[in-house]
C-alpha cells in the first residue's frame, strides 16, 4: 500500500454547480470554500501530513473583474474565519504562489497566520493563491540567481549551482505531491505543482467541487493507495 504524504486538489467546478443551480457564480466559490474543512479534518483523520489546494491560479486574473474581486474578498474571509480553527487543530498554514501582487490587508492576514501556526505539524496546509507552476520555477531560478550576482560570481559556478536539489529547494513548497486530484471533470493540470507533480499519481473526477464529498475522496486515496507507482523503474 502506497503512503499518502502529500494530497493536492484542484478544486475546480465551483462555477458550474452554481449554473446548474440557477446561482450566480459567487455562490458555488461560496459552496467551494465550504468544502475546505472537510478536506482538512479528512486529513488531520487518516494522518495525512500535507495537503495543497490551488484556489486561485495566475491566470485567474483574467476573469471578469467583480468575480476576481469576489474571491479575493472571499480569500480574506477564509484567512480571518479560519485562524482560531487552524489553531486549535494545530494546522501550521503556508501560502504558496507570488503574493507580491496582494494587498496589504490580504498580506498581513496571510503572515499574521503563517505565524501564528509556524510550530505546528499535525497538517500542513497550503494554500495555492496567485500560484502558477511555471511562475514558482521562474521565482526558483532568480533566487538561485540573486544570491550569485550578489557574490559576483563566475558564470561556470553558476551553472553548477543549478541543481535538482536547489531548485527544489527554492520552490514554495518543495515535497512531491504523491496523489494530485481535480474535480470538476477537466483531464488537465492548470499549472499546477508542474515540479512536484512530475510523478504524482492524477485522477480526475466529474464531480463539481461543492459536490466533493468525504466518501469519494476515501475511495480515490483507496485506489491510489493500491497504485503499482514506478518512478521508472520496475
Ligand atoms: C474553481 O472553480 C475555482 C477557481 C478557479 C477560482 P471555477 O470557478 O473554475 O468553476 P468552473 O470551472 O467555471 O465551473
Ligand atoms: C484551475 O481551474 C485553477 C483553480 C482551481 C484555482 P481553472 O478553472 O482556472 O482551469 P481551466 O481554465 O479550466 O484550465
Ligand atoms: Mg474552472
Amino acid at each position: 500500500m502506497n503512503e499518502l504524504r502529500h494530497l493536492g486538489i484542484i478544486m475546480d467546478g465551483n462555477g458550474r454547480w452554481a449554473k446548474s443551480r440557477a446561482l450566480s457564480r459567487s455562490k458555488g466559490h461560496e459552496a467551494g470554500a465550504n468544502k475546505v474543512q472537510m478536506l482538512c479534518e479528512y486529513c488531520l483523520n487518516n494522518a495525512v501530513p500535507k495537503l495543497s489546494l490551488f484556489a486561485f491560479s495566475t491566470e485567474n486574473w483574467q476573469r471578469p473583474k467583480a468575480e476576481v474581486n469576489f474571491l479575493l474578498g472571499l480569500l480574506g474571509d477564509f484567512l480571518k474565519s479560519q485562524k482560531q480553527n487552524f489553531i486549535n487543530e494545530r494546522i501550521k498554514f503556508k501560502a504558496i504562489g507570488d503574493l507580491e501582487v496582494f494587498s496589504n490587508d490580504i498580506k498581513d492576514q496571510i503572515f499574521s497566520l503563517q505565524e501564528a501556526t509556524k510550530e505546528f505539524d499535525r497538517l500542513n496546509f497550503n494554500l495555492a493563491i496567485n500560484y502558477g507552476g511555471k511562475d514558482e520555477i521562474i521565482r526558483a531560478f532568480k533566487k538561485i540567481m540573486q544570491n550569485f550576482t550578489q557574490n559576483n560570481t563566475q558564470i561556470t559556478e553558476l551553472l553548477s549551482a543549478i541543481t535538482e536539489k536547489s531548485i527544489q529547494e527554492n520552490l514554495d513548497e518543495s515535497s512531491d505531491i504523491d496523489l494530485l486530484i481535480r474535480t470538476g471533470g477537466e483531464h488537465r493540470v492548470s499549472n499546477f505543482m508542474l515540479w512536484q507533480a512530475s510523478y504524482a499519481e492524477l485522477m480526475f473526477t466529474p464531480t463539481l467541487f461543492p459536490d466533493f464529498s468525504q466518501s469519494e475522496l476515501e475511495q480515490i486515496v483507496m485506489t491510489y493507495k493500491k497504485k503499482h507507482r514506478r518512478f521508472g523503474g520496475l
